[in-house]
Formats: C-alpha cells, structure tokens, sequence
C-alpha cells in the first residue's frame, strides 16, 4: 500500500508510476472486448497494447487539472482498473469529471464502488473540489448503476457529447456536489 492516497477495506488509490507499464498493458487486453464500448480513452487499432493510452496517463497526470489514479487490491498491490478525476477546474466552479474502468476479471466484485466512495472522499476532502461529475452513455447499465448506488443525481441529457470509437455519443450526466457528501455521510 506504499504511496496510495487513500485506503478502503479491499482496494486503495494511488497515482500510476513508468514501471506499472506492463501491468497497465496486460490488464487493457485482457480486457479491450470489456471496455472498448463505452471507455473513451480505450485504445483503438492505432493502440493496440494501450502503451499510448499508458504513456497519455502518466504525461497527462504531471498537470495539476488532472488525478488519474490507480486502483490496486490491498491484499497483494494487483491493479484492478483505474479512477480518474480529469479536467479539474478550479475558480468558482471547483470540478473535476469523472471517469472510471476496472478489468473484467474483477468486475462485479463491488471493487469499482469502493473506489468511487474513495475517490470522493479523496475529492472532496483532500483535493478541495465542490462538485464531480460523471456523464454516461444511456445504455451503460453497469455505469448508471455504479453512481445511482453511490448517490449521484441525474441531472440531464446532452446528445452527442463524448467522441467514443467511432461516433459522437449521447450521454446522460449525473453529478454530485460536497453538500450531497455531507448529507449522506450524516
Ligand atoms: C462500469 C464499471 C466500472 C463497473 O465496475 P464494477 O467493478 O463491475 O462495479 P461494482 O461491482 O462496484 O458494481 C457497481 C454496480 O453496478 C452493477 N453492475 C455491475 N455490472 C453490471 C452489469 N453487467 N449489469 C448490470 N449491473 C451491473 C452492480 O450490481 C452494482 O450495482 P448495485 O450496487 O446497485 O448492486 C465496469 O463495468 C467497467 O469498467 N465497464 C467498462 C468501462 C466503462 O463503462 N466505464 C465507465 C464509462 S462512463
């Protein structure tokens, strides 16, 4: 658990490192039938072994507007997927979107649901941030699932908002503020 930046019973969060290369590649081909639908940053033909998405993880983590995290079991260190609080915007809106995938040897395990619950944690407590927000293809069952279980609010439509493979998808966009944190944590 060295570096994690913050520890839940099962799984913790920590910033990626050059050498988890091969263990980033492995996991996003064990697993590209399981994310290529609805991932955006999901190597395509061009990225066959998700060493370019890996490299754009680490270049883009050195900018203060992006947390691109690590999700790893506490047992043994395995990477299991990742949480990323991408284009953090400071100022008077304090936000950052969310974005998430685990392999799909660990999904369904409530792995990815105590990592959301850490992420905002990590989020709200540490990172200073006021609201996150998730948008979310409609037909991502999984997706919508995982943030209605942990309280987000559905706050509307946007139609073709994300370029996902190959086309402008629709999405649904749910969001959570700190005030919606504190309430529940009551
Ligand atoms: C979305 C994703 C991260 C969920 O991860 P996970 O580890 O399976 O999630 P959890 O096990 O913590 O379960 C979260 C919720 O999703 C539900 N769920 C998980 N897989 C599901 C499925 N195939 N169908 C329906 N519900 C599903 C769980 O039942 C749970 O809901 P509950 O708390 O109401 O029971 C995973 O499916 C994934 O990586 N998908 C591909 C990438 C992706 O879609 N990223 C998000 C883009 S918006």
């Amino acid at each position: 658990m060295s570096q994690a930046l913050i520890t839940g019973p099962r799984v913790h969060l920590r910033k990626p490192r050059p050498d988890d290369e091969a263990a980033f590649c492995a996991l996003v081909a064990k697993s590209r039938d399981f994310l290529s639908r609805f991932a955006p940053g999901m190597p395509q033909a061009t990225d066959p072994d998700g060493r370019r998405w890996f490299a754009r993880t680490i270049e883009l983590n050195a900018a203060e507007n992006n947390q691109k995290m690590l999700i790893c079991r506490n047992e043994d260190g395995v990477l299991l997927g990742c949480m990323n609080l991408n284009e953090i915007v400071r100022g008077s809106f304090q936000n950052a979107f969310l974005g998430y995938w685990i392999g799909v040897d660990f999904a369904r395990q409530g792995y990815t649901t105590e990592a959301l619950r850490l992420v905002l944690e990590y989020a709200f407590e540490t990172v200073g941030l006021h609201r996150v927000e998730a948008n979310i293809q409609p037909g991502n069952e999984p997706s919508t699932a995982l943030v209605r279980s942990v309280g987000f609010r559905h706050e509307g439509f946007s139609p073709r908002y994300l370029f996902i493979g190959t086309e402008w998808a629709d999405h649904d966009r749910w969001a959570l503020t700190i005030e919606d944190w504190e309430a529940m944590r009551q």
